[in-house]
């Protein structure tokens, strides 16, 4: 095991903060985070802005210039072994005389997966891996849901009044959540690869879902992914506005209406009749989604919770109530005495605007 000083923590946390400047745009990509260290001096930083783009240990070593002799580079993840849009980053370290890596982890692609470490140490580059690994993991833990589950990380969306109420039993929900927190979601939806919603709120809402920010910060633009077992949706126009493209998701034996071009893909029904939603979640991840944000009303919720698929709850609680007849947060859970209750885990809380702001993950079942 390394002991790693309290000054390798300071330039990986350095290095890990970079990193997260990518949240926004380096998807399918990790965001990736380097800083090289010569004489206790940070000689050169950078990270991974795009697809395409350089990596994060090219823009260092390309700010460093000479003085990446005999460096040390702090990288949030190992360095690449291939190439890829770029050429691999730990030719570029050797090459530029770096003496030693310090990883915070392995990258699990398998196009890496251990290789760029290999590369380095038979070049006579110490490599020391695991410092700060747990905030890396979490840093990307979209883009590892991917590579090492097959499937995008799931994050449900939902705003509910003080009593739990996710809309009227009209239907009706605007607005329900702040305006401080309608533009918080923003942000959380511009860390997503597909925001995704059901037949029901497209009915109901008629979204754009969009990403608007109120700065010009850039960011990839979500794929929208409407999820219309019999294509019923169809003449709600605002997802197919064109500021974003779109996915229909509809059941195999649906009839496709004629001269309906948009882009589709069919899945199978399940047991219960309804779209399999793993295999809908496989098929994405397989597209190179990293991150999925669920903004759908109580049905389809309530259904990828019960089916397992929820990897965390982002829950705006507004100072309201709206009664016994609303909507609930989740349709169908199934869960009818104290034994079967779900629990789920608080990460993180916050008062956004007038709301509170709950950021939960389902604890794993004994
Ligand atoms: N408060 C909030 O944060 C929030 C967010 C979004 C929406 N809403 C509100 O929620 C309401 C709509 O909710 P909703 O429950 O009616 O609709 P929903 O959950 O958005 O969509 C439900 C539909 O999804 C389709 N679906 C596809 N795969 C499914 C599966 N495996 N299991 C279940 N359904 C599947 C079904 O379509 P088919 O019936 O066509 O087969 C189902 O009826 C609206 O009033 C909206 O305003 C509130």
């Amino acid at each position: 095991m390394t002991a790693f000083t309290a000054d390798d923590h300071r330039f990986m946390a350095q290095s890990l903060r970079l990193a997260e400047r990518g949240a926004w745009t380096t998807r399918p990509n990790p965001m990736v985070g380097c800083v090289l260290v010569a004489d206790g001096e940070v000689v050169g930083e950078g990270f991974h802005v795009q697809k395409g783009g350089p990596h994060a240990e090219v823009v260092a070593l390309q700010a460093a210039g000479d003085r990446a002799r005999g460096a040390t580079a702090y990288v949030t993840l190992e360095p690449c072994a291939h190439t890829g849009s770029t050429g691999p980053c730990a030719d570029a370290l050797i090459e530029a005389g770096v003496a030693r890596v310090v990883a915070a982890m392995r990258d699990p692609f398998p196009q890496v997966d251990g290789a760029g470490f290999d590369r380095l140490r038979a070049a006579g580059v110490v490599v020391e891996s695991g410092l700060m690994e747990a905030q890396a993991r979490a840093l990307n833990r979209g883009f590892l849901s991917r590579v090492e589950r097959g499937r995008p990380w799931l994050r449900v969306k939902l705003a509910c009044s003080l009593d739990g109420r996710t809309a009227m039993a009209n239907g009706d929900s605007k607005w329900i959540s702040g305006e401080a927190s309608r533009a918080d979601v923003m942000r959380w939806r511009a860390r997503a690869g597909a925001l995704l919603t059901g037949s029901g709120t497209v009915l109901a809402d008629d979204p754009h879902l969009t990403v608007r920010l109120a700065g010009d910060a850039p960011f990839a633009v979500p794929l929208r992914v409407v999820l219309d077992p019999g294509l019923a949706t169809i003449s709600r126009g605002n997802v197919r506005d064109g500021a974003a493209p779109t996915l229909y998701v509809h059941a195999h034996d649906t009839k496709v209406p004629q001269g309906f071009d948009a882009p589709r893909m069919a899945a199978p029904r399940g047991s219960d009749g309804q779209l399999d939603l793993r295999v809908v979640l496989d098929a994405l991840g397989a597209g190179g989604i990293n991150d999925i944000q669920v903004e759908a009303g109580a049905t389809l919720s309530g259904a990828f919770l019960r089916a397992g698929l929820v990897d965390e709850l982002l829950l705006y609680i507004a100072p309201l109530l709206l009664g016994e007849r609303g909507r609930p947060l989740f349709d169908g859970l199934g869960v009818d005495t104290m034994a079967q209750r779900l629990h789920l885990e608080t990460i993180d809380t916050r008062r956004v605007g007038d709301d509170t702001r709950l950021l939960l993950r389902p604890k794993p079942t004994a």
